[in-house]
């Protein structure tokens, strides 16, 4: 089109609509030219600086970029940051005991922070996330450590060797020990967090292990029997099963129970396995070395206890002492 079309003074396309309507052939804004060709330069120097494009579907067959960078690389530099951070307090931590790292807040601080994946990588499977249980149709697969209920003892060392050496409670089977009544009335007994109140309890000699009260023995993991909180389950049926088959008897239908020797299994090192300890106390069931050390120990150890009735002697202190305050 080699003849200006005008209209208005400013020239058109020639095209005309409705008589009066015209496409302008204006040159557009400066501004937006420069923004154009700015954004094109900008896609050369990406493409040019960062891998851009994919040669084959072979592993690094791509324009590598003039600038080097790679995802892993950049990850691994902060990575690197990350590193020196820690270190600081891996080192630190290497030379301590479980119960001088829980003494110490700021590295305790640092394992409560740190824990969580060393915890879910190894210890969630069984024990759920945050140890808060994980189940089978049985019940529990290992007890619940998020409370202050203990099998093996809630003080930081025996923590620690349950993680370290394992645990592997044995309850022997009684189905021939015991009548389907008699079963029956121990079971239902136990269920309504009274075992004593039955006299079987103690003619079968389950106070063997569970102890005169039926209040179970850290020592061999005999656990509480007079409370709400179960090892496997509350249920009638579960509790059957366990008195007749018992746990890692060898029973065929027994339950088997086993916490792993971490130490034995060469999968964690030491380091590790004593801020493991530290996080599974600092869960809020952890319970300190000694009774001397009671006047420290929190007011809702009280509180908790109070209602249960199950008060003992360290868990007493603080009642006794707040009317001094
Ligand atoms: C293969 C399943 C399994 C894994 C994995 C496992 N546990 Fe256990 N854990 C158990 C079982 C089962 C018991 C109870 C043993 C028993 O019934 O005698 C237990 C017991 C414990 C106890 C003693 C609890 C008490 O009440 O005294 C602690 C503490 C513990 N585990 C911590 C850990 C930590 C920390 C890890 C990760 C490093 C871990 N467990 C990994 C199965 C497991
Ligand atoms: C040789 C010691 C021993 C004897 C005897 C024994 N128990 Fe046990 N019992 C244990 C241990 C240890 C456990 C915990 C097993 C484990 O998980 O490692 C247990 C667990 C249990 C549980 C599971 C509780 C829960 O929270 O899920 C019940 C119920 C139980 N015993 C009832 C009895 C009764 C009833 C008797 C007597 C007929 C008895 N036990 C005799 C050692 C014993």
């Amino acid at each position: 089109m080699s003849d200006k079309h005008q209209s208005g003074g400013v020239t058109t396309t020639g095209h005309v609509w409705d008589n009066d309507l015209a496409d302008f052939t204006n040159q557009p804004p400066k501004w937006w030219m420069l923004g154009l060709t700015v954004s094109a330069l900008w896609c050369v120097a990406y493409a040019l600086y960062y891998p851009t494009i994919p040669i084959s579907s072979g592993q690094g067959s791509f324009t590598k970029g003039l600038g080097n960078w790679t995802a892993i690389s950049e990850m691994e530099a902060d990575q690197s940051v990350v590193d020196a951070v820690r270190s600081k307090y891996e080192a630190k931590l290497a030379g301590m005991t479980p119960a001088a790292i829980l003494g110490d807040k700021e590295l305790t601080e640092y394992v409560k922070r740190s824990g969580k994946v060393l915890f879910g990588d190894n210890c969630a499977a069984c024990h759920g996330q945050n140890g808060v249980g994980a189940r089978d149709k049985e019940g529990l697969i290992a007890p619940l450590l998020n409370d202050d209920d203990w099998m093996y003892g809630g003080q930081i060392n025996a923590i620690y060797t349950s993680i370290a050496d394992g645990r592997n409670g044995m309850m022997p089977p009684h189905k021939d020990a015991l009548s389907e009544a008699e079963l029956d009335t121990l079971a239902k007994a136990i269920a309504a967090g009274q075992p004593t109140s039955t006299p079987l309890f103690t003619e079968k000699n389950c106070i063997a292990c569970h102890g005169p009260d039926g209040k179970g023995m850290h020592a061999m993991g005999s656990v509480n029997l007079t409370d709400s909180i179960w090892r496997f389950d509350s249920s009638v049926e579960t509790i059957k099963a366990v008195i007749k088959y018992g746990v890692n008897s060898g029973d065929p239908k027994g339950r088997q129970a086993v916490m792993p020797s971490f130490k034995a299994a060469g999968k964690l090192s030491e380091a590790d396995m004593k801020k493991l300890a530290v996080y599974v106390y600092q869960f809020g069931g952890g319970q300190p070395e000694e009774v001397a050390a009671a006047p420290a120990a929190p007011a809702e150890t009280a509180t908790d206890a109070a209602p249960a009735a199950t008060a003992e002697p360290a868990a007493a202190a603080p009642i006794d002492a707040a009317p001094k305050q």
